[in-house]
């Protein structure tokens, strides 16, 4: 049996990956592994939009500066004009592909699409449909790549390692499907579209964020990663202990909307001249310290002198989510707190996606493309997952990548080879599991728990310390259900332990970006190192950092 082989394998179907298989797959054959659920991974979830210079009265300039200013001067500089400048053309791109944007109600308006503001921008110029932007541009790209015939679906395979050849090149994945039968894809190209680390955080902005599986799985082949201390929390996620996860929308106070603390004062305006407008770093720690010094647990968002017209026209997701969970947003101030949101840091690319290790790329939010700096500004997540997508496609239909050979099926991959013992992952199915799988469900939770106390919007480097700490023991628990448990018998791991091991191994590796960084930078706060430093610059790290590994 000879293992699947594509021009183009790409790992993640959010906004990234299937803009990327649509712009190769007339002429590349794609191969595209992506969950059977369109609502895991973050894409979706986006509600504000893409922001781009769309409007006359805006300029390129202005969106890099705002863009720099967010960035609390980590962004490369060249990255922000690479991505701004290809910002219309991405969004023209998505307009063509059919994506229902809502019309700007004014006739006379000079853009014909409505744009709104968000945290940092200058300007209007925040593309959206309605406040649901990820959901409509991933179902209209989607059903393109379900009607094209070059680019194959895997919605059955969970992906956990890469492939390289003995030169150190990546050749593919492997991982394991629905009926845990072990699988491999061999890929000229393969491309990681994997998403963030939210998910090594409690409480998260999307429901089942990813936990930087895909840095980790790029780090294990040498790949370079940056700036993991800067995860962002979003300023304002529904508080309500009880429900899913739910984002209210940064446009929310693009619109108008107040922050309320417990006594009814209107905080952000003592805290900074542009008030809730203020970048995401600022206004999450102003609401963690006023939820520090209140008894409720979260602060208001208050947006109903909107009006109840305007605020069905502008935000209908987030009206009839909130109705559903008993409050009338038309009426009453809506019960907000920060979430773990994105991750600026990952995998370190150039302006094509390309990693360090030959033949691996990454888009989207598990890239760092230098574009965000110590702090993203609303709105660039989206438009960085596009003019990547389209810039890596563009590499990779040059003649001199086209013309690239297959890999050639590595030695130890043979058929049989998959059946046994090759991947090291196998199902835990009998009485024994339900052990091995609590204690790792404990470590799962004990990880966001620690991460999620001491690693969060403010850190002190006692907190840092007593993370690492932390962390090294559940990674001790979680070696221990290898060694003691079902799996030594058999040798091979179940997915989660391996996927938990990776969770970790990324946990790991931002407290110790977060412990060598001695100053206070966009989202990295520390009560130690209040000030910036003169000469500071992105982070790199690797997992020989965390010798000795097990
Ligand atoms: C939001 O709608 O507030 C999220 C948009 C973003 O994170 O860029």
């Amino acid at each position: 049996m000879s293992t699947p082989t594509s021009d183009v394998l790409i790992i993640g179907g959010g906004v990234a990956g299937l803009t990327l298989a649509l712009e190769v797959a007339d002429h590349l054959s794609v191969t595209l592994v992506r969950p059977a659920l369109d609502d895991q991974g973050a894409s979706r979830w986006a509600q504000g939009g893409i922001a781009a210079v769309l409007s006359p009265d805006d300029d390129l300039d202005a969106h890099v500066r705002d863009t720099l200013i967010a960035g609390d001067g980590l962004c490369d500089e060249d990255a922000v004009r690479f991505t701004v400048t290809h910002g219309p053309s991405a969004i023209q791109w998505l307009i063509d592909n059919g994506v229902p944007f809502t019309p700007d109600p004014d006739p006379s308006a000079r853009y014909p699409y409505h744009l709104t503001r968000e945290g940092g921008h200058n300007a209007r110029r925040i593309i959206h449909a309605d406040d649901a932007t990820g959901r409509a541009v991933v179902d209209t790209l989607h059903e393109k790549v379900v009607a094209h015939p070059n680019i194959f679906q895997r919605s059955d395979l969970t992906i956990l390692h890469l492939i390289s050849d003995t030169e150190g090149r990546c050749v593919g994945a492997k991982g394991i499907d629905h009926q845990q039968h072990q699988q491999a894809l061999l890929a000229k190209h393969t491309v990681l579209a994997t998403g963030g680390a939210s998910g090594l955080y409690r409480h998260t902005t999307t429901p089942s964020p990813s936990s930087g599986e895909g840095m980790v799985m790029a780090a294990e082949l040498g790949a370079k990663l940056m700036n993991l201390e800067f995860q962002q929390f979003h300023p304002t996620c529904l508080f309500d202990p009880e429900g899913p996860a739910f984002l209210i929308s940064e446009a929310v106070r693009g619109e108008g909307g107040h922050l309320l603390n417990e006594a009814g004062h209107r905080f952000m305006p003592d805290i900074d001249a542009r008030a809730e407008l203020a970048p995401r770093d600022v206004v999450a720690r102003a609401i963690d310290s006023q939820i520090q010094q209140s008894s409720q647990g979260h602060v208001w968002l208050d947006i109903s002198h909107l009006g109840e017209t305007a605020i069905r026209h502008h935000f209908p997701t987030i009206l009839a989510h909130c109705a559903s969970r008993g409050i009338d947003i038309a009426r009453q101030p809506i019960p907000v707190v920060p979430a773990a949101h994105y991750s600026c840091g990952g995998v370190a690319t150039d302006h094509h996606g390309a990693t360090s290790v030959t033949n691996l790329y990454a888009i989207g939010e598990v890239a760092y493309t230098g574009l965000h700096g110590a702090n993203r500004m609303a709105s660039n997540s989206l438009l960085e997952c596009l003019v990547y997508a389209r810039s890596c496609a563009k590499y990779l239909l040059t003649p001199e990548q086209r013309a690239k050979t297959a890999p050639e099926q590595p030695d130890w991959l043979q058929s049989d080879c998959l059946q046994s013992d090759c991947l090291d992952t196998m199902p835990l199915l009998n009485q024994d599991s339900s052990i091995s799988l609590a204690t790792l469900a404990s470590v799962r939770s004990q990880l966001r728990a620690t991460m999620s106390q001491y690693v969060s919007i403010v850190r002190s480097n006692q907190g840092l310390t007593i993370a690492r700490d932390e962390l090294n023991e559940l990674e001790t628990q979680l070696n221990d259900v290898f060694k003691d448990g079902l799996e030594k018998t058999t040798g091979k791991r179940h997915p989660e332990s391996v996927r938990l091991q990776q969770a970790l191994w990324l946990a790991k590796l931002t407290v110790l970006a977060a412990l060598q960084r001695h100053e206070s930078r966009g989202l990295h706060y520390s009560i130690d190192w209040p000030e910036h430093q003169k000469n500071t610059a992105a982070s790199e790290i690797s997992l020989e950092h965390l010798s000795p590994r097990t």
